[in-house]
């Protein structure tokens, strides 16, 4: 039986990564109607991710024999002005998710969950691992600036992006 104290941050947890899909959909909305469909298809690819992110942690709460507790979706926000600035707001937004998944893993060390503390370390690397992508875009997008054939090249190389299937133990 999980702690009811981790079980809480779980859910809200699944909740927070639901909204990240969200959020990136909307993004790839706005990159898709700006003509950008590299950048379109890297922001839906990403939403999946998030969307298995919450997955994992659903499956995980039911296989500790857990009460899964989903609760509203905030509406992600939707007028958006260039990539830079749309990445700058997905880096924010990645930070806010990592504070989170470390205040899981603090908890469940608090509450001698170590059963959860072993299973959040994949989100904390995951976690690592997308700030340093989006930091990589941005860096890029900082270099090209108003050049809008640079812009176009690697809007071609982000259509390259690949969805990767993640899960725990299934
Ligand atoms: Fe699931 Fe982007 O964090």
């Amino acid at each position: 039986m999980i702690n009811k104290k981790v079980e809480s941050v779980l859910n809200a947890q699944i909740n927070k990564e639901f909204y990240s899909a969200y959020l990136y959909l909307a993004m790839s909305a706005f990159f898709d109607q700006s003509g950008l469909y590299g950048f379109a298809h890297w922001t839906k690819v990403q939403a999946r991710e998030e969307v298995e992110h919450g997955m994992i942690i659903f499956d995980y709460i039911i296989d500790r024999n857990g009460t899964v507790d989903l609760q509203q979706i905030n509406v992600p926000e939707k007028n958006f002005e260039n990539p830079l600035q749309v990445f700058n707001k997905i880096y924010e937004h990645e930070k806010s998710v990592t504070e989170s998944i470390e205040c899981v893993a603090s908890m469940s060390e608090e509450e001698c969950d170590l059963a959860t503390r072993n299973f959040i370390n994949w989100y904390i690397a995951e976690q690592v691992e997308e700030e340093s992508n989006v930091m990589d875009v941005i860096s890029k997008l900082k270099m090209f600036e108003d050049n809008k054939a640079a812009l176009y090249l690697f809007d071609k190389e982000l259509m390259q992006r690949e969805y990767k299937s993640h899960s725990y133990n299934k």
